[in-house]
């Protein structure tokens, strides 16, 4: 870790639908971004909070696990979906803070599930930004998985003749009915998750371990 350890205690924050859910989050535990963060046009990228020494970063769900990682947050909130492509080594998971529930599931065409088993696979090509967690999914009971790497809009790899599948975030379903895809398998739960550097918590236990506290108390209901 290169940052002069005398700076703030740095949180990253996931931009989009996370966000909007950390948001109350943080509120109930007494945490006030600075107004910049609430606002869709700022092109800010860190904010102050109400609590002395503690700020915000706010990046891509994807980052957000890898500012963390390498040290350059101390804390943040990362989706499991995350957590299960890059199984970064410097992270300590200590809390499901039960927010930004889907699913990662796989998805076809539904003129193709009508007729399709996946029990019968043996071979699939699959849209995924998940490629690691996609071919040990399916690794797991003997079927190879050749991935095409796309990074959003993957619902349209099948209608352009990408692949006919597709693995990607579930939450109403609503993305893949506008798109002609049905859900024919879940992979896993999501939620977002509380992760701490491990270094960091080494260096600086007493101020990391009472936020981690703060958000235990608050998804546990219990009064700070
Ligand atoms: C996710 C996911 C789907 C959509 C699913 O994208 O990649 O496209 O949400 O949600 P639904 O089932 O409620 O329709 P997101 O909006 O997070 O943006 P992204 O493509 O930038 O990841």
């Amino acid at each position: 870790m290169n940052r002069d350890r005398s700076d703030d205690v740095v949180l990253a924050v996931p931009r989009g639908r996370i966000a909007r859910e950390v948001i109350p989050l943080l509120a109930g535990i007494g945490i006030e971004p600075e107004p910049a963060f609430r606002d869709p046009d700022s092109r800010r990228l860190a904010f102050r909070t109400s609590v002395d020494g503690l700020s915000l970063i706010r990046v891509r769900s994807f980052d957000a696990a890898t500012f963390v990682a390498f040290g350059g947050a101390d804390l943040g909130v990362v989706g499991y979906d995350v957590l299960l492509e890059f199984d970064y080594d410097d992270l300590y998971l200590p809390l499901d803070l039960g927010i930004g529930r889907c699913r990662l599931a796989v998805a076809e065409p539904a003129e193709v599930a009508s007729s399709d088993d996946p029990r019968r696979w043996s071979h699939v090509r699959i849209a995924t930004k998940y490629p690691a967690t996609t071919r040990r999914h399916f690794a797991a009971r003997g079927v190879q998985a050749e991935c095409v790497k796309l990074n959003g809009a993957l619902e349209l790899a099948p209608q352009l003749g990408l692949c006919r599948r597709i693995v990607d975030l579930v939450d109403t379903g609503s993305t893949l009915r506008a798109n002609g895809l049905v859900e024919v398998e879940k992979i896993a739960d999501i939620s977002s998750r509380l992760v701490v550097n491990r270094t960091a918590m080494k260096l600086r236990p007493r101020l990391l371990n009472a936020l981690v506290d703060r958000f235990r108390k608050a998804i546990d209901g219990a009064p700070d």
